[in-house]
């Protein structure tokens, strides 16, 4: 995280959704924030507030009032709201950083998706952006310019196999964001999803082979893996008057990952695995590896 303050955010109130311990992408979102001026009002499902480490980042950000929510149910944002405009006054920015999948937790592949828990899965990680829009419309808790972003994964458009609910979740997330987005113009209000790369986190490393899929990335992004800190010092740009014409964009923050195509050491690395047992063992059916090594030249 940068360790400097440009004081981009001077003035400025906002409410962030998620943070539940020191990985947490929104844990760095709203110390990034606090460190560049804004007033901050922390949320998250009752039992994290209990439980987690939520209590110790209101403290580091100017005893932020926190505020439970379970960001899937339109009364209880309601009241968020109502209690935010008390305690802090409307805001200018609002950062939905919620996500969880049960299937994912419990390693369920795609197509034997308990659909109970994708419902959850959609409701908690997708739709609860627009009913938290929905609901700071209605209590009229968001000021003229106020920015507006979602934490989004590269998933809701490219199949990343152990991604399963997940996927659609994000895809729904983005697709609210454009479409909140283009009605919200006319209060110079912008809503923006933040693409980033693998980070270990609670939701991040609960994905099976999470460690092999940060790995990947890191390996092929020219940059290497965004963190959770670099994530905060960008949505603080995007909270600022910096970018007031950014809006309905889903904004990569990943090191140059989603434009990679190859890079000649990652070719060398696969190259070298080229051989049936190693395919096997990976996972590659047999008719890949016949496909795939028939072809091989020596
Ligand atoms: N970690 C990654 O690799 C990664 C990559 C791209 C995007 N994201 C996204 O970033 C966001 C933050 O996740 P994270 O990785 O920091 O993990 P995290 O586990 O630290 O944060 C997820 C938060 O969602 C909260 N939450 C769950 N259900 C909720 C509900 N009903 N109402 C309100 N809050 C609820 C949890 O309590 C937790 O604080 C998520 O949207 C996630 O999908 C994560």
């Amino acid at each position: 995280m940068s360790e400097q303050s440009y004081g981009l955010l001077k003035g400025k109130k906002g409410i962030i959704f998620g943070p539940l311990d020191e990985s947490s992408i929104g844990w760095h979102i709203a110390t990034a924030s606090y460190r560049e001026g804004a007033q901050l009002a922390i949320s998250n499902v009752a039992l994290a507030l209990r439980v987690g480490k939520p209590q110790e980042l209101a403290k580091m950000c100017g005893n932020a009032p926190l505020i439970a929510c379970d960001a899937s149910n339109s009364q209880e944002l309601k009241t968020c709201f109502n209690e935010l405009k008390q305690k802090v006054g409307p805001v200018d920015f609002i950062v939905h950083s919620v996500g969880m999948s049960q299937n994912i937790r419990k390693g369920i592949p795609y197509d034997k998706l308990n659909y109970e828990w994708y419902h959850k899965t959609l409701d908690v990680s997708g739709l609860s952006l627009h009913r938290m829009i929905a609901a700071a419309i209605e209590t009229e808790a968001m000021n003229d310019y106020c920015s507006i972003i979602g934490v989004t994964h590269m998933a809701a458009q490219r199949p990343f196999t152990t991604y399963t609910d997940m996927a659609e979740a994000k895809a729904i997330l983005e697709s609210v964001a454009r479409n909140f987005g283009s009605r919200l113009g006319d209060q110079k209000i912008r809503v923006n999803t933040v693409s980033q790369s693998p980070t270990w986190t609670r939701a991040g490393s609960g994905i099976e082979d999470f460690d092999k899929m940060f790995y990947y990335s890191d390996l092929l992004a020219p940059l290497g893996n965004a963190t959770a800190e670099e994530c905060g010092d960008y949505c603080v740009t995007l909270m600022s008057d910096l970018t007031r014409k950014v809006t309905m964009q889903n904004l990569f923050h990943d090191g140059g990952f989603s434009m990679m195509g190859l890079s000649q050491p990652m070719l060398h690395l696969m190259n070298n695995t080229l051989d049936a047992d190693a395919m096997r063992k990976a996972g590659f059916s047999e008719n890949v590896i016949e496909r795939v090594l028939s072809k091989k030249q020596s």
